[in-house]
């Protein structure tokens, strides 16, 4: 079985406070985006994990966890072979690794004949990351809570994206500390994208977007500000980081003009990809 894992980006990011347990409650739109990792599924008696990156082919890789945690939870005692085809660059915040987890949740199931619930998937998902209930679902959605509380957004454009990473690191839980620490007013974008959304007119959508990271980054790695600058230079009609960075995307009002922008971020030694947000 070979199934495709879409990453995501962030449409809106707001931090709306702090959840028992340190985990921050957010208001995110996220999207899945059409750039994708690719996963060969193979039942077998033992579990073993292949992929094309060196540095993330060890037995503690969140598909392997999720594959342990989808056979103790069915109570099925042979394995699965994964073979993991990374494209999605990583970290990121583009959720390739959540993405690739929701993938081996939904595939196995599928290889030994659907033995969990949709629910039980979705608590599987929760219990292995706060993205990962999201990719589960796979389609446009506001997440609050930790990110696995789910509404899906059905009128969610279809929008040309470019997706840009300069050398910089950003550690997520790095982020959300320098987040704290910087007491920076709350933001609405959610809300305000949610009613742009309701009104459907698209240009209201596209300047309702935004990440309450934005400024965070810029202190840990300022090179986000620079691309995101570079972004709306190469025509984007709005630039932002995704999820807690280090990625920028760009929208952009057409795969032309998203192919030219990559080209002249990949001139500039940027790594970029062009894609589309699926709904
Ligand atoms: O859930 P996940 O493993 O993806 O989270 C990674 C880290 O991001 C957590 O350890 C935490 O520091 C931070 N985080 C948070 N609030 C969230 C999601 C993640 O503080 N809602």
């Amino acid at each position: 079985m070979i199934i495709k894992a879409f990453a995501k980006i962030n449409l809106t990011l707001d931090i709306t406070g702090i959840l028992p347990g340190g985990y921050h409650a957010l208001r995110s739109v996220m999207a899945p985006v059409s750039l994708c990792d690719e996963i060969t599924l193979e039942k077998s008696d033992k579990t073993e994990f292949f992929c094309n990156v060196e540095s993330i082919s060890t037995p503690d890789n969140l598909c392997v966890r999720a594959a342990n945690a989808f056979l103790q939870k069915a109570n099925i005692t042979g394995g699965v072979v994964i073979k993991l085809q990374k494209n999605i660059p990583f970290p990121a915040g583009l959720g390739g690794g959540s993405s690739d987890a929701a993938a081996v949740l939904r595939g196995m199931n599928e290889l030994y004949g659907n033995p969990l619930t949709n629910g039980d998937l979705f608590a599987l998902a929760s219990s292995l990351g706060s993205d990962i209930p999201f990719c589960l679902l796979g389609k446009p959605a506001l997440c609050e809570g930790r990110g696995e509380i789910l509404t899906p957004l059905k009128d969610v454009p279809i929008f040309t994206v470019v997706i840009a990473i300069g050398d910089g690191r950003l550690p997520t839980p790095e982020v959300f500390k320098k987040y704290d620490s910087m007491n920076l007013p709350v933001r609405n974008d959610t809300d305000n994208f949610i009613s742009a959304l309701g009104n459907g007119i698209k240009e209201d959508i596209v300047a309702s977007m935004g990440n309450a990271f934005t400024s965070v980054a810029e202190v840990l790695a300022p090179e986000t500000k620079t691309l995101r600058d570079e972004m709306l230079s190469c025509g984007a009609l709005a630039s932002h980081l995704s999820g807690s960075g280090p990625s920028v995307y760009g929208i952009f009002k057409n795969q032309d003009q998203g192919i030219k922008a990559a080209e002249a971020l990949k001139a500039k030694g940027y790594s970029a990809y062009v894609c589309e947000t699926l709904n």
